[in-house]
């Protein structure tokens, strides 16, 4: 054998190894980010996220849970770094407190401008000259920021004056525009969020040279932050609801997932998909992962698989929701299965109170209080939710 036809057997090889890999792998991602070929449309609002964002305007991003947010964030700024843009990303899930928020701001920042770890004490004797970050290698190898917290006690006002002016400047000086995002906003509210918002207001006004995204789920929280006078950030920029895929560009992106690993789809079962799962991205992909791993052997989906295949999933998911079950009082049960039941319309009017025997219409408005900030339903147009339509089935399975 010659070289010359070895080297194409190795290459035919690999490549056929690699189609079967493909077509082994399960295409269906859930329950993490998702980019590239994972991720559905949503052309036209990553394409007004990056022209705004680009322009330095100020954007509030809100959409209820596993909408895709974050993904769509992601690949935005995937796409603005190749642009040529530094890009910093905040998630506040991470942060316990200001003094964590400024460290991790000054981290991401810093890993945005430089990639080698021995360039790092140079940039922040340049970017940080009063707060004196030290850099600190993890166990990984990974850097991390930690401030001084004597300094953050004597110089509060100095310290973030710094930390937040650093994008501007750093662009500014190297003639390249930065963008920060900021996720899960709306938990600035358990970090003294009023005087933080004042804070980042006062300085992020004068920015020019960074385009400032702040992206939540508490849509209530976040819109009350921009449209409410009495706030800081009243009026600081553009609000923009993140809706459900388009119904017909998600059967398209579904439907390429299931063909190119070859599998075959009765007609009408992406709309059953769709149609259990009410068109939520997340639970969207957490059916068809299922379905494909149910009917891998011999690669047909049909309208049978569907219903087994969800009972094994709310059976999976049932420790968990036993779980969240068992933290709510009984009122708060009631309504949910009341909601459940009924499609949550009209729930404060006399006959929805009297027939599920919910009490005065004020403990119903204060258990939906209750049940909205922990996030387990939602507000719709003339109706109350529970946001994730899986726990919604388990109810109606389980509970009723
Ligand atoms: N454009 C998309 N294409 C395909 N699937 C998507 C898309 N966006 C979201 N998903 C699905 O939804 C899941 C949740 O996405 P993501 O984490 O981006 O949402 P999120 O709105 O940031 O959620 P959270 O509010 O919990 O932070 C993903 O793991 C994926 O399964
Ligand atoms: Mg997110």
């Amino acid at each position: 054998m010659t070289f010359y036809v070895y080297l194409r057997y190795v290459y035919i090889h690999n490549f056929v190894m690699q189609m079967k890999e493909q077509k082994m792998a399960n295409p269906f991602r859930y329950g993490e980010v998702v980019t590239g070929e994972d991720f559905a449309d949503r052309e036209l609002e990553l394409q007004e996220l990056i022209m705004d964002l680009k322009a330095g305007q100020t954007i509030f991003l809100i959409s209820p849970r596993r909408y895709g947010k974050t993904s769509l964030i992601m690949n935005a700024l995937d796409k603005l770094q190749k642009e040529g843009f530094y890009t910093a990303y905040i998630d506040l899930f991470k942060v316990s407190s200001f003094k964590g928020l400024l460290e991790l701001y000054t981290e991401v920042v810093l890993r945005a401008v430089e990639t080698k770890i021995e360039r790092f004490n140079r940039f922040v004797r340049e970017f940080f000259p009063n707060i004196h970050p030290k850099v600190v290698i993890n166990s990984d190898g990974s850097p991390s920021l930690e401030l001084d917290y004597e300094v953050k006690e004597k110089s509060a006002g100095k310290l973030f004056d710094e930390v937040y002016e650093a994008p501007q400047r750093i662009a500014k000086k190297r003639n390249k525009n930065f963008i920060v995002v900021f996720d899960e906003f709306q938990e600035i509210a358990n970090l003294n969020g009023e005087a933080i918002e004042k804070g980042m207001r006062a300085c992020f006004q004068h920015h020019d040279r960074v385009g400032y995204l702040f992206a939540g789920s508490r849509r209530h929280i976040i819109s009350d932050m921009v449209t409410n006078k009495q706030r800081a950030f009243y009026n600081m920029g553009k609000v923009m609801p993140l809706d459900k895929i388009p119904r017909e560009e998600f059967k398209i992106f579904l439907e390429g997932k299931f063909t190119r690993t070859g599998f075959s789809v009765a007609e009408g079962v992406l709309d059953e998909i769709l149609d259990v799962t009410e068109n939520y991205p997340y639970n969207v992909q957490f059916l068809c992962h299922e379905l494909w791993h149910n009917c891998k052997d011999n690669r047909k989906v049909s309208s049978d698989d569907i219903t087994p295949v969800m009972n094994r999933i709310l059976y999976g998911q049932s420790a968990v929701y036993v779980t969240l079950w068992n933290t709510l009082p009984r009122h708060q049960k009631r309504i949910l299965v009341a909601i459940a039941a009924s499609g949550g319309e009209n729930i404060f009017s006399k006959d929805f109170i009297r027939d599920n025997d919910l009490g005065a219409a004020s403990s119903v408005q204060t258990s939906i209080n209750l049940l909205m900030k922990k996030e387990i339903i939602e507000k719709g147009i003339g109706t109350y939710y529970i946001a994730d339509v899986f726990f919604d089935a388990w109810i109606r399975k389980e509970m009723m």
